[in-house]
């Protein structure tokens, strides 16, 4: 295929030469009609660029195909039979892949330390969730996704699953074996689709993890906007094989995505396609490079270790840097605070003693040396002493499911104080966020352990943002009533 091509774009730089007037949406009439303060701001051609699909960017009937010709083009590129975009994250398209697998009342296998978005995709679809468990890493309280060994084992138990979840990398960069796992999915008829949030690059160099489409993974999803050069909300959604009908597929996203999809987000995807195609390889060379460099003056800090796990998983993605810096006797949410304030420099993940520094082929060495000047600063931050985080142990972490998620999300609820909380059933996720793993779901028993968790990861910087009591004084569990009639 010609991947000089960006039908997007052309497509938008034609709508802009033909001079056409619009009486369609956006009613900013690319531009013309947004206050001056906001253009101040955002510039026009943010709203130039925002133009309809239907009878603007291609005609009334889109029989000029300008999106399915950049999806075509996207499959080809990352090794896939079809590419479709989504202008609502991962956490549509995940939802959409799980749909065109199970259908209400129907099992899947989900890894117990799934994004939210999945949990949300459970409660609306009414899928029953088989739960697995993620390979506990007890010593360094983290979860790494599930061996093929134990997807093989619950397969044999849950028959009549109709497919798994998968998710990698986690937020911290550490990978699942796809290839076996889909070899043992495949071994009983059964798709995998894998949630790749993180993985948008994977495709476009060899020393990265595997990606999904090279592994045999029959549905992949990824969040352009995270690792690549799209605009947030920019997700693609790819599938092989002959396991999950693309009819289908297309239907489910259509169930739950826009009928107005930006062109920002297909621009932008259509673009970051043809960028990597033709230069991403050597861009991520020279990433991959600043990453090890980078890596080794971090951990060469006195005081800070970055974490290496190559002995734990089946890979690793080395441009997530994960920085512990317990060693500084200060927690990764004061890190990540300190680092903002004091040197305007922003990390995504932290928790109670890491934060975690992604890189990607955007970043160079004056970014690089940036990070890597703000974390020295750090060794002379005058902090207190980190508010203590109470962590269970990976046992204490897996609650007994007592309804289904949708069941207790939808149930009669009640509001206790979190004292009395403990023996009932949740009837809300909570999540500490990120990385969006839910510590407690919908459907599940409660516990002091992971309640005394959360609250006192709340008290120490930890972002939750489901609960309905935002301080968690309060739980919100299925009423009594409900719970005796269930
Ligand atoms: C593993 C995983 N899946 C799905 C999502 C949702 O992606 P998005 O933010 O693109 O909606 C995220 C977001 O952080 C994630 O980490």
């Amino acid at each position: 295929m010609d991947h000089s091509r960006a039908p997007v774009l052309e497509a938008l730089q034609e709508f802009r030469s033909r001079g056409y007037v619009p009486f369609t949406p956006p009613g900013h009439r690319q531009g013309r009609g947004v206050d001056p303060r906001v253009l101040d701001v955002l510039g026009r051609e943010v709203f130039e660029a925002d133009v309809i699909a239907l009878n603007g960017l291609d005609d009334r009937l889109m029989s000029g195909g300008v999106i399915e010709h950049a999806q075509e083009l996207m499959a080809d590129a990352v090794h896939a039979s079809h590419a479709f975009f989504s202008t609502c994250g991962s956490s549509l398209s995940v939802k959409s892949a799980m749909l065109s697998v199970a259908g209400p009342h129907e099992k899947l296998i989900v890894p117990r330390h799934a994004h939210k978005s999945v949990v949300s995709g459970l409660i609306l679809s009414g899928v029953c969730p088989v739960w697995i468990s993620p390979q506990w890493d007890a010593e360094r309280h983290l979860a790494h996704p599930p061996s093929a060994d134990q997807v093989r084992e619950i397969f044999e138990a849950e028959p009549e699953a109709k497919g798994m979840l998968l998710v990698t990398p986690t937020d911290y960069g550490t990978c699942g074996d796809i290839q076996a796992i889909a070899e043992v999915c495949h071994s009983f008829g059964k798709p995998l689709i894998v949630d790749e949030a993180w993985g948008a690059h994977l495709p476009f160099h060899s020393d990265l993890p595997p990606w999904g489409m090279d592994a045999d993974a029959d549905v992949v999803v990824t969040s352009v906007h995270k690792s690549g050069a799209a605009v947030e909300q920019s997700s693609v959604f790819h599938l092989q094989g002959s396991l999950v009908d693309p009819a289908v597929l297309k239907g489910r996203e259509d169930l739950l995505g826009t009928t107005s999809p930006t062109s920002l987000v297909y621009a932008t995807l259509d673009g970051w396609r043809r960028h990597m195609v033709q230069q991403g390889e050597a861009m991520l060379t020279a990433v991959l490079a600043l990453a090890e460099s980078t890596r080794a003056a971090i951990d060469s800090l006195p005081g800070l270790h970055v974490m290496e796990f190559d002995d734990l998983v089946h890979s690793f993605d080395p441009l997530k840097i994960v920085i512990d810096v317990s060693g500084l006797h200060i927690s990764g949410y004061q890190a990540t605070d300190w680092l903002r304030e004091h040197q305007r420099v922003t990390l995504g993940l932290s928790d109670h003693r890491r934060v975690v520094a992604q890189l990607t082929h955007a970043d160079d060495h004056r970014t690089a040396t940036k990070l890597v000047e703000a974390l020295q600063a750090l060794l002379a931050a005058d902090l207190p002493a980190p508010k203590p985080v109470d962590l269970p142990s990976p046992d204490e972490l897996q609650l007994e499911t007592a309804m289904l998620p949708r069941d207790a999300f939808f149930a009669e609820v009640e509001q206790v104080p979190a004292g009395q909380a403990a023996g009932r059933i949740s009837a809300e996720m909570i999540t500490p966020y990120p990385p969006g793993a839910s510590a407690i779901l919908p459907g599940e028993v409660i516990t002091d352990e992971v309640l005394d968790y959360v609250r006192s990861g709340l008290a120490a910087g930890m972002q939750l943002p489901d609960p309905a009591d935002s301080d968690l004084e309060s739980v919100r569990v299925v009423s009594s009533r409900a719970q005796a009639r269930s």
